[in-house]
């Protein structure tokens, strides 16, 4: 991809989660169906009732492909590192799980995300959240100062998901782990999918197959990459074409 097209895919990708952030939960029409039910998806998504119940609602918006901190075995007082935070939904059930001798740090690049995140943690008093306003290629992080890497849903947002794991690499600590949720794709997309930047917003266009998912994250060098779970994607109202092609995978490496 030009570094032109970069550009415009990313405004594309701010403009499209900027207008979910600012419309959430007041029935916007291009962000979801009037009568979107973010709990009910949330849950759709891997998420126990009781994990809800315990976060604030405002974190919760139904946007991610599964649910990373279940996976993570995240331990009281580690530092974790959140790539495309949103709203907040597992940085604030990190934090829980790392307790108040841990620190959990969430990263997205728009404002009016992290803007929402940071309501919520002056609203219910959070001391062990962090949101910050950063590139997941460039993080706004310090070398060698995280003990887990999460995300969800977001790696296959990035226009150079090799440099995003390069930062990946940088931040861990050594011997830290990363549990990272995202989108991949079983064989090629077709053409005119895969060149939709409207696609590429709503985290399929971008998606790269499983094989070379995987080969990037051992190209940044990361180590013992297993693939924890995965599963079948699909939403209501997706092209038939994509249909059994796109996967919802969970994957952990080490640094
Ligand atoms: C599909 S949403 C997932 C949000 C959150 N992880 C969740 O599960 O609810 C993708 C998020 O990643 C952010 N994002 C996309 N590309 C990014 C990038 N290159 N750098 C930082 N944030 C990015 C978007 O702003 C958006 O908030």
């Amino acid at each position: 991809m030009d570094e032109k097209k970069k550009e415009k895919t990313k405004e594309v990708v701010k403009e499209r989660y900027s207008q979910i952030a600012k419309e959430v939960g007041s029935c916007c029409p291009i962000c979801a169906p009037c009568g979107f039910d973010a709990i009910e998806q949330a849950k759709k998504i891997g998420y126990s009732e009781e994990e809800l119940k315990n976060i604030p609602e405002t974190a919760i918006i139904g946007l991610g492909c599964g649910n990373p901190t279940a996976l993570a075995e995240l331990k009281e007082g580690e530092t974790i590192l959140d790539l495309g935070s949103g709203s907040g939904i597992d940085v604030f059930l990190a934090a829980k799980r790392v307790g108040k001798t841990g620190y959990v740090i969430g990263v997205d690049m728009t404002e009016d995300m992290v803007k929402k995140a940071k309501e919520t943690v002056i609203r219910y008093g959070y001391k062990n959240v962090e949101f910050r306003v950063g590139e997941i290629e460039n993080l706004p992080v310090e070398d060698s100062s995280i003990d887990v890497v999460i995300s969800n849903c977001v790696i296959n947002l990035s226009v150079d998901k090799l440099k995003t794991y390069q930062e990946v690499f940088r931040v861990l600590k050594p011997g830290g782990r990363v549990l990272i949720s995202d989108l991949v794709t079983e064989g090629e997309l077709p053409e005119d999918i895969k060149h939709s930047f409207e696609a590429w917003a709503g985290c399929i266009a971008g998606a790269l197959e499983k094989k070379e998912y995987l080969n990037t994250i051992k190209n940044a060098g990361l180590k013992d990459i297993t693939v924890v779970s995965e599963k079948l994607f699909s939403e209501p109202e997706m092209d038939n074409r994509l249909l059994e092609k796109i996967i919802s995978l969970q994957v952990k490496a080490y640094k």
